[in-house]
Protein backbone atom coordinates (compact mmCIF):
# COMPACT_ATOMS: atom_id res chain seq x y z
CA UNK A 1 0.00 0.00 0.00
CA UNK A 2 1.11 3.37 -0.92
CA UNK A 3 0.56 6.41 1.42
CA UNK A 4 -1.63 9.05 -0.59
CA UNK A 5 -3.30 12.10 0.93
CA UNK A 6 -6.69 10.57 0.50
CA UNK A 7 -6.04 7.28 2.30
CA UNK A 8 -4.67 8.91 5.31
CA UNK A 9 -7.48 11.72 5.45
CA UNK A 10 -10.34 9.12 5.00
CA UNK A 11 -8.51 7.13 8.25
CA UNK A 12 -8.42 11.21 10.07
CA UNK A 13 -12.07 11.78 9.21
CA UNK A 14 -12.92 7.86 10.64
CA UNK A 15 -10.70 7.96 13.96
CA UNK A 16 -11.29 11.88 14.50
CA UNK A 17 -13.91 10.82 17.76
CA UNK A 18 -11.51 8.74 19.12
CA UNK A 19 -8.61 10.94 18.54
CA UNK A 20 -10.39 13.64 20.55
CA UNK A 21 -11.51 12.02 23.02
CA UNK A 22 -8.00 11.13 23.72
CA UNK A 23 -6.85 14.39 23.27
CA UNK A 24 -8.87 16.17 25.66
CA UNK A 25 -8.55 13.44 28.32
CA UNK A 26 -5.34 14.29 28.28
CA UNK A 27 -5.07 17.57 28.59
CA UNK A 28 -7.71 17.72 31.50
CA UNK A 29 -4.80 16.04 33.61
CA UNK A 30 -2.94 19.15 35.10
CA UNK A 31 0.22 17.55 34.65
CA UNK A 32 2.37 21.28 35.97
CA UNK A 33 5.83 20.18 36.21
CA UNK A 34 6.49 23.46 38.57
CA UNK A 35 4.14 22.80 40.59
CA UNK A 36 4.29 20.42 43.63
CA UNK A 37 0.70 19.78 44.47
CA UNK A 38 0.27 18.45 40.57
CA UNK A 39 2.98 15.23 41.44
CA UNK A 40 0.05 13.09 41.40
CA UNK A 41 -1.53 14.76 37.91
CA UNK A 42 1.74 14.18 36.53
CA UNK A 43 1.62 10.50 37.54
CA UNK A 44 -1.78 10.30 36.08
CA UNK A 45 -0.63 11.95 32.61
CA UNK A 46 2.09 9.37 32.84
CA UNK A 47 -0.16 6.37 32.94
CA UNK A 48 -3.39 7.90 30.20
CA UNK A 49 0.36 8.51 27.50
CA UNK A 50 1.14 4.94 28.01
CA UNK A 51 -2.29 3.93 27.64
CA UNK A 52 -2.01 5.91 24.15
CA UNK A 53 1.09 4.03 23.08
CA UNK A 54 -0.44 0.48 23.51
CA UNK A 55 -3.55 1.80 22.04
CA UNK A 56 -1.82 2.57 18.48
CA UNK A 57 0.25 -0.53 18.92
CA UNK A 58 3.05 -0.30 20.26
CA UNK A 59 4.62 -3.31 21.53
CA UNK A 60 7.30 -1.87 23.83
CA UNK A 61 5.95 0.45 26.83
CA UNK A 62 8.04 1.80 29.75
CA UNK A 63 8.08 4.55 32.45
CA UNK A 64 11.31 5.16 33.39
CA UNK A 65 11.65 6.56 36.61
CA UNK A 66 13.96 9.29 37.79
CA UNK A 67 14.40 11.24 41.18
CA UNK A 68 11.81 13.62 39.56
CA UNK A 69 8.90 13.34 37.14
CA UNK A 70 9.03 10.01 35.18
CA UNK A 71 9.47 9.47 31.22
CA UNK A 72 7.20 7.66 29.47
CA UNK A 73 8.88 5.65 26.15
CA UNK A 74 7.17 3.50 23.54
CA UNK A 75 8.04 1.35 20.38
CA UNK A 76 6.45 0.85 18.01
CA UNK A 77 8.21 -1.57 15.90
CA UNK A 78 6.91 -1.84 12.32
CA UNK A 79 9.89 -4.44 10.55
CA UNK A 80 12.39 -5.85 12.67
CA UNK A 81 15.49 -4.54 10.71
CA UNK A 82 13.65 -1.65 9.39
CA UNK A 83 15.39 2.16 10.28
CA UNK A 84 14.04 3.40 13.52
CA UNK A 85 13.31 7.22 14.39
CA UNK A 86 12.03 8.85 17.91
CA UNK A 87 9.79 11.26 18.53
CA UNK A 88 10.01 13.78 21.22
CA UNK A 89 7.88 15.61 22.83
CA UNK A 90 6.97 16.75 26.73
CA UNK A 91 3.79 16.25 28.41
CA UNK A 92 4.43 18.45 31.94
CA UNK A 93 2.81 22.01 31.10
CA UNK A 94 2.91 25.37 32.65
CA UNK A 95 1.11 27.12 35.54
CA UNK A 96 -2.26 27.99 34.61
CA UNK A 97 -5.23 28.86 36.78
CA UNK A 98 -9.27 30.14 35.82
CA UNK A 99 -9.17 33.87 36.10
CA UNK A 100 -5.55 34.82 36.69
CA UNK A 101 -3.10 36.05 33.89
CA UNK A 102 -6.13 36.16 31.07
CA UNK A 103 -7.63 32.91 31.15
CA UNK A 104 -10.88 33.60 30.31
CA UNK A 105 -11.42 29.92 30.05
CA UNK A 106 -11.03 27.29 32.52
CA UNK A 107 -7.33 26.11 31.69
CA UNK A 108 -8.07 22.26 31.93
CA UNK A 109 -11.43 22.02 30.64
CA UNK A 110 -10.98 21.21 27.34
CA UNK A 111 -13.23 23.29 24.69
CA UNK A 112 -13.48 23.43 20.86
CA UNK A 113 -14.37 27.04 19.46
CA UNK A 114 -13.94 27.60 15.19
CA UNK A 115 -11.73 24.86 14.69
CA UNK A 116 -9.95 25.60 17.82
CA UNK A 117 -8.89 23.13 20.91
CA UNK A 118 -8.25 25.28 24.22
CA UNK A 119 -6.61 24.23 27.31
CA UNK A 120 -3.28 24.56 28.74
CA UNK A 121 -1.11 22.17 27.32
CA UNK A 122 -3.31 22.32 23.41
CA UNK A 123 -0.22 23.49 22.22
CA UNK A 124 2.94 23.10 23.96
CA UNK A 125 3.03 20.37 23.75
CA UNK A 126 0.06 17.77 24.43
CA UNK A 127 -0.99 19.01 20.94
CA UNK A 128 1.45 17.81 18.76
CA UNK A 129 2.60 14.50 20.86
CA UNK A 130 -0.87 13.20 19.99
CA UNK A 131 -0.82 14.02 16.29
CA UNK A 132 2.40 12.59 16.12
CA UNK A 133 1.39 9.20 17.80
CA UNK A 134 -1.45 9.50 15.65
CA UNK A 135 0.30 10.23 12.06
CA UNK A 136 2.52 6.62 13.45
CA UNK A 137 -0.31 5.41 14.31
CA UNK A 138 -1.62 5.75 10.84
CA UNK A 139 1.56 5.44 9.49
CA UNK A 140 1.43 1.24 10.49
CA UNK A 141 -2.06 1.02 9.37
CA UNK A 142 -1.40 2.12 5.96
CA UNK A 143 1.77 -0.54 5.86
CA UNK A 144 5.04 2.29 6.31
CA UNK A 145 7.91 0.10 8.27
CA UNK A 146 9.77 2.66 9.43
CA UNK A 147 9.62 1.47 13.10
CA UNK A 148 8.62 4.68 15.48
CA UNK A 149 9.89 5.40 19.20
CA UNK A 150 8.46 7.91 21.51
CA UNK A 151 10.40 9.65 24.42
CA UNK A 152 7.68 12.24 26.37
CA UNK A 153 9.28 13.80 29.19
CA UNK A 154 7.12 15.20 32.14
CA UNK A 155 9.98 17.97 33.22
CA UNK A 156 10.54 20.01 30.01
CA UNK A 157 9.28 23.45 31.42
CA UNK A 158 11.82 23.27 34.53
CA UNK A 159 14.70 22.49 32.35
CA UNK A 160 14.80 18.86 32.36
CA UNK A 161 16.74 18.43 35.60
CA UNK A 162 16.36 14.27 35.37
CA UNK A 163 16.43 14.07 31.86
CA UNK A 164 20.03 12.79 31.20
CA UNK A 165 19.34 9.86 33.98
CA UNK A 166 16.52 8.84 31.77
CA UNK A 167 18.96 8.52 28.91
CA UNK A 168 21.41 6.57 30.70
CA UNK A 169 19.09 4.11 31.97
CA UNK A 170 17.11 3.90 28.10
CA UNK A 171 20.18 3.91 26.08
CA UNK A 172 20.03 -0.06 25.62
CA UNK A 173 16.25 0.29 24.89
CA UNK A 174 16.52 3.43 22.05
CA UNK A 175 17.02 1.74 18.31
CA UNK A 176 16.74 5.26 17.17
CA UNK A 177 19.32 6.27 14.70
CA UNK A 178 17.80 10.01 14.51
CA UNK A 179 15.47 12.29 16.89
CA UNK A 180 12.47 13.93 15.94
CA UNK A 181 11.50 16.77 18.39
CA UNK A 182 7.89 17.88 17.94
CA UNK A 183 7.89 20.80 20.00
CA UNK A 184 8.90 24.41 18.42
CA UNK A 185 6.71 27.23 16.44
CA UNK A 186 5.97 28.15 12.94
CA UNK A 187 7.18 31.80 12.07
CA UNK A 188 3.53 32.50 9.94
CA UNK A 189 0.68 30.68 10.24
CA UNK A 190 0.98 29.81 6.25
CA UNK A 191 4.74 29.05 6.16
CA UNK A 192 5.99 25.82 8.24
CA UNK A 193 8.80 25.90 9.76
CA UNK A 194 12.04 23.84 10.17
CA UNK A 195 13.86 24.70 13.22
CA UNK A 196 17.94 24.84 12.50
CA UNK A 197 18.59 25.31 16.29
CA UNK A 198 17.37 26.67 19.76
CA UNK A 199 18.66 29.39 22.13
CA UNK A 200 20.33 28.21 25.42
CA UNK A 201 19.41 29.61 28.72
CA UNK A 202 20.24 30.40 31.71
CA UNK A 203 18.34 31.88 34.54
CA UNK A 204 19.05 33.47 37.53
CA UNK A 205 17.63 33.95 40.81
CA UNK A 206 19.26 37.06 42.27
CA UNK A 207 18.18 38.03 46.57
CA UNK A 208 19.42 41.05 48.65
CA UNK A 209 18.42 41.24 52.21
CA UNK A 210 19.20 44.49 54.02
CA UNK A 211 17.26 44.21 57.12
CA UNK A 212 14.90 42.31 59.31
CA UNK A 213 11.46 43.83 59.29
CA UNK A 214 9.45 46.62 57.03
CA UNK A 215 10.62 49.76 58.48
CA UNK A 216 8.60 53.34 57.71
CA UNK A 217 10.35 55.10 55.18
CA UNK A 218 10.04 58.47 56.96
CA UNK A 219 11.20 57.11 60.04
CA UNK A 220 14.32 55.34 58.50
CA UNK A 221 14.09 55.47 54.79
CA UNK A 222 16.87 57.42 53.13
CA UNK A 223 19.50 55.35 55.28
CA UNK A 224 18.01 52.08 54.93
CA UNK A 225 19.45 50.10 51.84
CA UNK A 226 16.68 49.23 49.81
CA UNK A 227 16.85 45.83 48.10
CA UNK A 228 14.50 46.65 45.23
CA UNK A 229 16.42 49.79 44.11
CA UNK A 230 19.52 48.08 44.13
CA UNK A 231 18.11 44.97 42.36
CA UNK A 232 16.97 47.61 39.61
CA UNK A 233 20.35 49.24 39.91
CA UNK A 234 22.52 46.42 38.76
CA UNK A 235 19.32 45.39 36.47
CA UNK A 236 20.13 48.56 34.59
CA UNK A 237 23.79 48.45 34.61
CA UNK A 238 23.12 44.37 33.10
CA UNK A 239 21.24 45.87 30.10
CA UNK A 240 19.91 48.78 28.70
CA UNK A 241 16.74 48.60 29.32
CA UNK A 242 15.42 50.72 26.56
CA UNK A 243 17.30 49.16 23.52
CA UNK A 244 17.86 45.55 25.48
CA UNK A 245 21.73 45.52 24.12
CA UNK A 246 23.58 43.65 27.00
CA UNK A 247 26.11 45.59 29.31
CA UNK A 248 27.82 42.65 31.47
CA UNK A 249 31.51 43.78 30.94
CA UNK A 250 32.98 40.96 28.51
CA UNK A 251 29.61 39.72 27.43
CA UNK A 252 30.30 40.99 24.43
CA UNK A 253 33.25 38.72 23.32
CA UNK A 254 30.87 35.48 24.21
CA UNK A 255 28.91 35.47 20.79
CA UNK A 256 28.88 36.75 17.59
CA UNK A 257 26.65 38.90 15.81
CA UNK A 258 24.71 37.72 13.07
CA UNK A 259 25.79 38.40 9.73
CA UNK A 260 23.92 40.58 7.50
CA UNK A 261 23.18 37.16 5.15
CA UNK A 262 21.87 35.12 7.74
CA UNK A 263 19.51 38.07 8.82
CA UNK A 264 18.04 38.39 5.51
CA UNK A 265 17.85 34.72 5.19
CA UNK A 266 15.80 34.71 7.87
CA UNK A 267 13.83 37.70 7.41
CA UNK A 268 13.33 36.28 3.66
CA UNK A 269 11.36 33.13 5.40
CA UNK A 270 8.02 34.86 5.18
CA UNK A 271 8.34 37.00 8.43
CA UNK A 272 6.28 40.36 9.11
CA UNK A 273 7.01 42.63 12.09
CA UNK A 274 2.81 43.43 12.21
CA UNK A 275 1.51 39.33 12.24
CA UNK A 276 4.23 38.94 14.87
CA UNK A 277 2.56 42.05 17.07
CA UNK A 278 -0.59 41.10 16.29
CA UNK A 279 0.15 37.51 17.31
CA UNK A 280 1.92 38.27 20.25
CA UNK A 281 -0.34 41.00 21.46
CA UNK A 282 2.59 43.57 21.44
CA UNK A 283 1.65 47.40 21.67
CA UNK A 284 5.48 48.39 20.87
CA UNK A 285 8.70 47.00 20.43
CA UNK A 286 11.78 48.00 20.79
CA UNK A 287 12.96 47.74 17.05
CA UNK A 288 10.70 48.38 14.00
CA UNK A 289 12.87 46.55 11.17
CA UNK A 290 12.04 42.88 10.05
CA UNK A 291 16.16 42.44 10.08
CA UNK A 292 16.17 44.00 14.03
CA UNK A 293 12.80 41.95 15.32
CA UNK A 294 14.15 38.55 13.89
CA UNK A 295 18.19 38.68 15.01
CA UNK A 296 16.41 39.34 18.45
CA UNK A 297 13.98 36.91 18.78
CA UNK A 298 16.31 34.16 16.77
CA UNK A 299 19.59 35.25 16.47
CA UNK A 300 20.73 37.44 19.72
CA UNK A 301 21.58 36.86 23.33
CA UNK A 302 18.62 38.40 25.85
CA UNK A 303 18.77 39.53 29.09
CA UNK A 304 15.17 39.83 30.85
CA UNK A 305 13.61 40.16 34.26
CA UNK A 306 10.77 37.89 34.87
CA UNK A 307 9.65 38.98 38.27
CA UNK A 308 11.06 41.03 41.05
CA UNK A 309 9.26 39.82 44.53
CA UNK A 310 9.93 42.27 47.57
CA UNK A 311 7.80 45.35 48.99
CA UNK A 312 4.32 46.03 49.23
CA UNK A 313 2.05 44.61 46.51
CA UNK A 314 -1.17 45.13 47.61
CA UNK A 315 -3.43 47.56 46.87
CA UNK A 316 -2.93 51.51 47.43
CA UNK A 317 1.17 52.65 48.45
CA UNK A 318 2.65 51.65 51.57
CA UNK A 319 5.89 53.95 52.78
CA UNK A 320 7.37 51.20 53.49
CA UNK A 321 11.59 49.99 53.19
CA UNK A 322 11.67 46.34 52.77
CA UNK A 323 13.77 44.20 54.33
CA UNK A 324 14.35 42.09 51.10
CA UNK A 325 13.82 41.49 47.17
CA UNK A 326 14.70 38.88 44.47
CA UNK A 327 14.88 39.56 41.02
CA UNK A 328 14.31 36.50 38.45
CA UNK A 329 16.32 36.87 35.74
CA UNK A 330 17.27 34.97 32.57
CA UNK A 331 19.31 35.32 29.84
CA UNK A 332 18.94 33.50 26.09
CA UNK A 333 21.97 32.17 24.89
CA UNK A 334 22.96 31.82 21.02
CA UNK A 335 25.07 28.73 19.79
CA UNK A 336 28.76 28.94 20.73
CA UNK A 337 28.47 30.61 24.09
CA UNK A 338 29.47 28.18 27.25
CA UNK A 339 27.09 27.82 30.11
CA UNK A 340 29.92 28.92 32.46
CA UNK A 341 31.20 31.45 31.06
CA UNK A 342 28.14 33.67 31.62
CA UNK A 343 27.55 32.60 34.96
CA UNK A 344 31.00 33.23 35.54
CA UNK A 345 30.57 37.10 33.84
CA UNK A 346 27.25 37.16 35.57
CA UNK A 347 27.82 36.72 39.09
CA UNK A 348 30.98 38.58 39.24
CA UNK A 349 29.86 41.16 37.70
CA UNK A 350 26.84 41.34 40.29
CA UNK A 351 29.00 40.89 43.30
CA UNK A 352 30.78 43.35 42.52
CA UNK A 353 27.95 45.89 42.36
CA UNK A 354 26.46 44.58 45.20
CA UNK A 355 28.70 42.24 46.94
CA UNK A 356 26.39 40.88 50.07
CA UNK A 357 23.65 39.82 47.47
CA UNK A 358 23.29 35.65 47.16
CA UNK A 359 22.78 34.44 43.40
CA UNK A 360 20.96 31.30 42.77
CA UNK A 361 21.27 29.19 39.58
CA UNK A 362 18.53 27.70 37.66
CA UNK A 363 17.36 26.27 34.27
CA UNK A 364 21.37 26.07 32.57
CA UNK A 365 20.63 24.63 29.38
CA UNK A 366 23.34 25.09 26.16
CA UNK A 367 22.13 26.64 22.97
CA UNK A 368 21.63 24.01 19.94
CA UNK A 369 22.77 23.89 16.38
CA UNK A 370 20.69 21.24 14.15
CA UNK A 371 22.70 19.29 11.83
CA UNK A 372 22.07 20.10 8.23
CA UNK A 373 22.73 18.67 4.98
CA UNK A 374 21.32 15.15 5.93
CA UNK A 375 18.55 13.10 3.98
CA UNK A 376 16.01 13.67 6.82
CA UNK A 377 16.50 17.46 6.54
CA UNK A 378 15.63 16.77 3.21
CA UNK A 379 12.34 14.59 4.02
CA UNK A 380 11.05 16.91 6.78
CA UNK A 381 11.22 19.55 3.94
CA UNK A 382 8.99 16.88 1.54
CA UNK A 383 6.79 15.92 4.95
CA UNK A 384 5.69 19.47 5.18
CA UNK A 385 4.70 20.03 1.67
CA UNK A 386 2.69 16.83 1.76
CA UNK A 387 1.00 17.40 4.90
CA UNK A 388 0.02 21.28 4.32
CA UNK A 389 0.69 21.92 0.32
CA UNK A 390 3.23 24.84 1.13
CA UNK A 391 7.17 25.01 1.00
CA UNK A 392 8.64 25.38 4.33
CA UNK A 393 11.16 27.57 5.61
CA UNK A 394 13.89 27.22 7.91
CA UNK A 395 15.09 29.27 11.27
CA UNK A 396 16.66 28.89 14.40
CA UNK A 397 13.97 29.50 17.19
CA UNK A 398 14.54 31.89 20.04
CA UNK A 399 12.86 29.30 23.02
CA UNK A 400 15.02 26.12 24.80
CA UNK A 401 14.45 22.64 25.05
CA UNK A 402 16.70 20.93 27.26
CA UNK A 403 16.30 17.31 26.39
CA UNK A 404 17.40 18.21 22.26
CA UNK A 405 21.41 18.60 23.75
CA UNK A 406 21.50 15.78 26.06
CA UNK A 407 19.57 13.40 23.66
CA UNK A 408 22.07 14.57 20.70
CA UNK A 409 25.14 14.05 23.32
CA UNK A 410 24.52 10.90 24.97
CA UNK A 411 22.37 8.99 21.79
CA UNK A 412 25.02 10.72 19.46
CA UNK A 413 22.16 10.46 16.52
CA UNK A 414 20.76 13.38 14.99
CA UNK A 415 18.18 15.61 16.49
CA UNK A 416 16.64 17.59 14.11
CA UNK A 417 12.84 19.31 14.38
CA UNK A 418 9.25 19.17 13.07
CA UNK A 419 7.52 21.84 15.02
CA UNK A 420 3.38 22.36 14.39
CA UNK A 421 2.68 25.14 16.80
CA UNK A 422 1.78 28.80 15.16
CA UNK A 423 2.23 32.06 16.99
CA UNK A 424 -0.99 32.80 17.50
CA UNK A 425 -1.60 29.59 20.09
CA UNK A 426 -0.61 31.54 22.96
CA UNK A 427 1.97 29.69 24.12
CA UNK A 428 2.39 29.66 28.02
CA UNK A 429 -0.17 32.37 27.76
CA UNK A 430 -3.68 32.62 28.49
CA UNK A 431 -6.20 30.94 26.58
CA UNK A 432 -3.73 28.44 24.92
CA UNK A 433 -4.94 26.51 21.89
CA UNK A 434 -3.93 24.49 19.07
CA UNK A 435 -5.71 24.75 15.38
CA UNK A 436 -7.53 21.62 14.18
CA UNK A 437 -5.67 22.20 10.48
CA UNK A 438 -2.55 21.91 12.78
CA UNK A 439 -3.52 18.42 13.64
CA UNK A 440 -5.04 17.33 10.07
CA UNK A 441 -1.77 18.53 8.42
CA UNK A 442 0.36 17.39 11.01
CA UNK A 443 -0.46 13.77 10.84
CA UNK A 444 -0.03 13.97 7.00
CA UNK A 445 3.80 15.51 7.33
CA UNK A 446 4.26 12.88 9.81
CA UNK A 447 3.13 9.64 7.95
CA UNK A 448 4.97 11.11 5.01
CA UNK A 449 8.23 11.50 7.43
CA UNK A 450 7.69 8.37 8.85
CA UNK A 451 7.27 6.77 5.21
CA UNK A 452 10.83 8.47 3.80
CA UNK A 453 12.77 7.13 5.97
CA UNK A 454 12.98 4.07 4.56
CA UNK A 455 11.31 0.85 4.92
CA UNK A 456 10.05 -0.02 1.77
N1 LIG B 1 8.37 24.45 23.39
C1 LIG B 1 9.14 25.34 24.19
C2 LIG B 1 10.46 25.72 23.56
C3 LIG B 1 10.35 26.63 22.36
C4 LIG B 1 9.77 27.88 22.50
C5 LIG B 1 10.87 26.26 21.15
C6 LIG B 1 9.69 28.72 21.41
C7 LIG B 1 10.79 27.10 20.06
C8 LIG B 1 10.19 28.34 20.19
C9 LIG B 1 9.40 24.70 25.55
O1 LIG B 1 8.27 24.04 26.06
C10 LIG B 1 9.72 25.78 26.55
O2 LIG B 1 8.86 26.56 26.83
N2 LIG B 1 10.94 25.78 27.08
C11 LIG B 1 11.29 26.65 28.14
C12 LIG B 1 12.34 25.97 28.97
C13 LIG B 1 12.61 26.59 30.30
C14 LIG B 1 11.38 26.76 31.13
C15 LIG B 1 13.65 25.80 31.03
C16 LIG B 1 11.76 27.98 27.61
O3 LIG B 1 12.28 28.07 26.48
O4 LIG B 1 11.57 28.98 28.32
MN1 LIG C 1 7.29 22.96 24.65
MN1 LIG D 1 6.92 25.50 27.00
Amino acid sequence: MTVTVDKINALIASEKAQFLANYKKIVESPSVSAQHEHQNDIRETAQIAASYLKEAGAQVVKIYETKGNPVVFGRITNKEGAPTVAVYNHLDVQPAAKGKDGWTRDPFVFTEDSGRYYSRGATDDKGPAMTALWGAKIAKELGVETNVEFIWELEEEIGSPNFESFIDQAKGDIKAQSVLVSDTLWLSPQIPSITRGLRGLQGFLVRLRTGQKDVHSGVAGGAARNPITELCGLIAKCVDTKTGEILIPGFDKTWKRPSAEEVNDHVRSGFSVDSFKAANKLNSLRVTTPEEVVSRIWLSPTFEVHGIAGGYQEEGLKTVVPPFAEAKISMRLVPGQKLEEVVKLFTSFAKSIIPDCEIEMEHGLEAYAAPSNLAQNEFIAQAYEFGFGVKPASVREGGSIGAVVTMADKLKVPVLFMGMSLPEDSYHGPDESFAWRQVEGGVRSFVKYFELLGGR
